[in-house]
């Protein structure tokens, strides 16, 4: 694999147990990067790392679990895996979520906004100096179609006044719009690009720990139609490895393409705003 694209190249794809994250982490090993997985549960991920050695004939795949709804975990993974990878050239945030009902995370803060959108924000913060002393390297994180709905409720960010599960997600698919575009703002000239991503709608276990009952008959009938786990992983396999996007960053892409994404998320004083309280939600202030 010497002369492989991702060859010499250290990536970490968060939730790579399964879905789109797993596939994505297939992709990479096959293009002979060192690949990362993690995973709430040690013996799945370590599982799901044996699978991808397999699938791919790469060796390099290493496994971590934390449950990244609870930032203490983020902080330890972080730790983890800075031990691990002297350099780190490509970070994937994938892992994530939808809740149809609210729930608390250990921090006592709103699953949906703690895992989609705080844990990512928390884990690149946290892994920041590795990729920059990694330069050139990558930001790639996996929002949805569904940012194209979602407003930033500044007032109750947490629906602590009112929840709905696709009103958190929503908000969440933003969220990731928003601190990619800010992110990018902020390593303008650092060697490290930011770019987030709708993968299209994908055939995996999304939602299924608590779906709204509508949305279960629903997506019986719509999996038929979905795309594959693999076919979800283009864009995300693409924006960490290709050529074609090197240097660029602070784009949304849908199919490889850089698109426009929902007009509120090129709001730069909103972001700004979200950037701040999220800084301050995960001490990172
Ligand atoms: N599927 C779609 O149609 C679609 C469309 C647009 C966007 N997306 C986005 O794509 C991303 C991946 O979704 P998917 O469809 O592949 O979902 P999935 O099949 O449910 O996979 C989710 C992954 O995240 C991990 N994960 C879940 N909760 C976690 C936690 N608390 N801490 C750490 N890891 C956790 C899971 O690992 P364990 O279960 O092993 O912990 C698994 O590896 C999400 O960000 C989602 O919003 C999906």
């Amino acid at each position: 694999m010497a002369d492989a694209l991702m060859a010499g190249k250290s990536v970490l794809v968060t939730g790579g147990t399964g879905g789109i994250g797993r596939a994505t982490a297939i992709g990479l090993a096959a293009l002979g990067a060192r690949v990362g997985i993690t995973g709430r549960d040690q013996a799945r991920a370590v599982a799901a790392a044996a699978g991808i050695r397999a699938a791919t004939g790469n060796a390099a795949v290493d496994a971590f679990a934390a449950d990244m709804s609870a930032q203490a975990e983020v902080r330890r993974l972080a730790a983890q895996v800075a031990g691990t990878y002297p350099r780190l050239d490509v970070l994937v945030n994938n892992a994530g979520g939808f809740w149809a009902h609210r729930n608390v995370t250990a921090d006592g803060l709103e699953r949906t906004f703690a895992l989609n959108h705080l844990a990512p924000f928390l884990l690149t913060n946290l892994l920041l100096g590795r990729l920059t002393a990694s330069a050139p390297a990558r930001v790639v994180t996996v929002s949805s179609g569904a940012q194209a709905s979602g407003r930033i409720n500044f007032e109750d960010l947490q629906g602590e006044r009112n929840y709905s599960g696709q009103r958190a997600y929503s908000q969440s698919k933003l969220a990731n719009v928003m601190f990619t575009f800010e992110l990018a703002r902020r390593l303008e000239g650092a060697g490290v690009t930011a770019a987030v991503l709708h993968p299209g709608v994908v055939r995996t276990s999304f939602g299924a720990e608590d779906q709204a009952a509508y949305f279960a008959v629903m997506a019986r009938v719509a999996r038929l139609f979905m795309k594959t786990p693999a076919q979800g992983a283009v864009t995300p396999v693409y924006l960490a490895s290709s050529p074609e996007v090197e240097g660029i960053t602070g784009r949304y892409f849908v199919s490889r393409k850089p698109t426009t994404s929902s007009k509120a998320s090129y709001d730069t004083a909103a972001a700004a705003q979200l950037w701040q309280v999220s800084a301050g939600l995960t001490a990172t202030a």
